[in-house]
Order: C-alpha cells, then structure tokens, then sequence
C-alpha cells in the first residue's frame, strides 16, 4: 500500500462546504482532523479564511502551525504579506514578512529587525570622509560605526560626497555597497569618472557592489534581505544610501518606513560598517527640515548643504549640524566642486541667514562700511 509522507488538501475548504449546516461543517473537520493527527503525517491545508473565522473553527485549534496569506493594493502597486498567526512548540518572528511568487516558486523575506544586542561594542576608530576639510572638521574623520547624514536642496553635491566617501574606502581595498533609487549603476560610474574615480574598476575587483531598486519596484522586505545577504558574504565596510527621501514614495505606510530605516542602519553599525546616506530638501530657499522625519534618531552625524545667494554668486556651503560622540567645527563653510572632488574652503564670515540660502550683512556691517569706524 502507497503511504505518503506529506499530504496537501488543496482546498480543504471545499469538503467542508459539502455539508449543509454550520454545525455539520464544524463536526466534519473536527473528526477530519482528529482522524488525521494519529496517522503521524505532516499535513498541509490550504483554504480561504479571515484570521477571526480561523479561530473559532476546529482548524484553528486543531492544527500546529497557521500561516496567513493576503495581497493587498496600494495604488498600482500589489504586495504579498505572509503572518504566522499561530506555530506550536518553536519561536518564530512575528508581524507581516513579504513573499513572492515567481517562476522559481515562492520566495519569502522575513522582516528586518532591530538589533537586540544592547551590549555591543562602538567603536572609537576614525575613518576618512574622503574629503580631507571635512575630515578636520569633524575632529580626525568620522567614527567607524557612525551613520552620516547629507541633507540639501538638488545639486548641492550630496551624491558626489557620498561617492568621494566611497571611492576613498575602495581605494584602501574596503568591500563598499552604493544602494540608490534615481542613479543606476552606469550612471553612476559614468558621472564618477568625471572626477578621476574608477567606479568601473572597483566593481570589477568587488569592492564596489550597487544595488539599484526605481521606486515603483521596490520592496522593503526584499531590499533589506538582498542588503544582509551582500554585507555577510563581503564584510563590507561601508555603506551609502543615496537619496532617502525616495522611501517616502517606494513604501509608503509611514510605520513601516521608520521600522525599515532604524532596523537597516542598525544593523550596519552593530557589523561596523559607516554608513553615509543622502536626504534631499525640498525647499532651495527657506526653513530646513528633513524630510524623513524618521531619520532624526537613528543617524549620528547631520551635514547640512545649501546652495547660498553671496553678494549675487551662487556658492555651496557646508555646516555640520549634529556630531554625536565628537566635537566639531561649528563654522559655515563654503566648498567647491572640482574635477577632483570637493574641496572644503574657509568659512563664510561676516554674513547672517547663510543657511537659509540668502546671505546678507548684518545691519551693524552695512552701516561701518558706509560710515567707516566702529558705528
Ligand atoms: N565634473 C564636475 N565638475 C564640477 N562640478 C560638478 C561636476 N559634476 C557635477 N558638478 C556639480 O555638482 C552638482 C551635482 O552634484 P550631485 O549630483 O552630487 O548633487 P545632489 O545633491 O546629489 O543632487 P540631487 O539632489 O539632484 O541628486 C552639480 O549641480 C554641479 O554643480
Ligand atoms: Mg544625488
């Protein structure tokens, strides 16, 4: 006699509803499954329920494990979510993972989680920003477990800090990851060379690895187990997230986003890696604030870029707003773009307003170089 070792009733919705009364149905699984659990086999049913109806019917409390599965819509976008609802006699992680079904079958990506490990270590090492002025202004480089923040307006140079930050590791032999959502890798390795950088080159030595995800496309639970998966197997050293602010379209349940962000740079500090990541401002002139509000916590150094209006010439300037664990130049400085990358140069004195983009003397100023002497 044939005796399997797995069987999968596809759905076992259907023999139930042979049944006429809700009573019937209920007694029929009941003894179904009773019946089932001494023949010592794993059994797989599937079927369509709601979470609630599940557990008040004999297959909620006769089975070991529960799984849920649903597709939800958001805009034109369509997401697989998995939960387990119930798993006896083991541990497992709980909340909605995402899972795919492709012509390879069905894949799943467990959500990410924040590190638990309160007692790990932080370092106390300095590593270069590949900037040799911003390195001095924040005391010797930044910490080697840090994750930096670049906030400005477009075109303010934040891309070409992050790829300054990652050419300079690269260069020492550092396995490095760029993830990005507007430049793909091409481009990126095309606007490098611009300034000398050889991107082309460390990709083909595996120091530099991109991960390019276009908004639409993008899966948060996907992303960060390709991201984990990459950092394992090259223990790499540093990492840039250019443009953060493309999360605020690519996932757009505000909750999940803030999970995704602090468990993703987490993770990279708890494995030492410096991290760099990009935040676009909206505004060219006025107040600044970052867009991502989730960001505020979880990074440790903010560097805020602005393009600012002097006496009619547009310039760029650079002012760190935050340093955790360091002390730091606390000028405003100007910075130049170059064929060889950036240039931090002196800071913008005698001006007030410079970081809202429009920089003007202040009155007490105006009136000594009309008057001469000391007002
Ligand atoms: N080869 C170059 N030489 C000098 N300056 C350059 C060169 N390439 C770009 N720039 C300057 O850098 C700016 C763009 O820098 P970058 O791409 O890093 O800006 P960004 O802040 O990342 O912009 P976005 O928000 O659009 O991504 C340009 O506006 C230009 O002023
Ligand atoms: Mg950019």
């Amino acid at each position: 006699m044939y005796r399997p070792n797995r069987i999968v009733i596809d759905p076992v919705s259907v023999l139930a509803d042979m049944k006429e009364k809700d009573f019937e149905r209920r007694l029929f699984l009941f003894e179904f499954l009773t019946r089932m659990k001494s023949w010592n086999l794993l059994v797989l049913l599937t079927g369509e329920f709601t979470i609630e109806s599940l557990k008040e019917s004999p297959l909620g409390y006769l089975s070991d494990a529960m799984i849920h599965i649903s597709e939800t819509i958001t805009g034109d976008k369509s997401e697989r979510h998995l939960i387990v609802v119930k798993m006896r006699g083991r541990k497992y992680v709980q909340g909605r993972h995402s899972y795919k079904i492709s012509s390879h079958g069905m894949t799943v990506f467990p959500r990410l989680l924040p590190e638990l490990d309160i007692n790990r270590p932080a370092s106390t090492l300095r590593v270069s920003s590949g900037v040799e002025g911003l390195d001095r202004m924040l005391t010797g480089g930044l910490l080697k477990d840090d994750v930096i923040l670049f906030s400005g307006s477009p075109g303010t140079g934040k891309t070409i800090f992050g790829l300054h930050f990652i050419n300079e590791g690269a260069t020492k032999g550092e396995p490095c990851l760029i993830i990005s959502f507007e430049e793909w890798p091409q481009k990126i390795i095309r606007n490098a060379r611009a300034f000398g950088w050889d991107f082309e080159e460390h990709q083909k030595k595996n120091l530099v690895k991109f991960i390019y995800f276009p908004p639409a496309l993008f899966n948060a639970d996907e992303h960060a187990v390709m991201i984990k998966e990459f950092i394992l197997k090259n223990n790499v050293k540093r990492v840039f997230f250019d443009g953060v602010e493309n999360l605020i379209i690519a996932l757009s349940d505000a909750i999940k986003r803030r999970e995704y962000v602090h468990s993703l740079v987490d993770h990279f500090s708890s494995n030492g890696i410096t991290t760099l990541l990009t935040n676009e401002l909206p505004e060219l002139f006025g107040t600044i604030r970052l867009t991502i509000e989730d960001l505020s916590g979880c990074v440790d150094t903010v560097i805020l870029l602005r393009q600012v209006e002097v006496e009619g010439q547009m310039k760029k300037a650079l002012s760190i707003l935050k340093s955790r664990g360091s002390d730091h130049d606390k000028e405003i400085r100007e910075f130049e773009i170059t064929n060889k990358g950036i240039e931090v140069k002196v800071a913008i004195k005698g001006y007030e307003n410079v970081l809202a983009g429009m920089a003007r003397k202040p009155p007490a100023e105006i009136f000594r170089e009309m008057f001469g002497g000391n007002q």
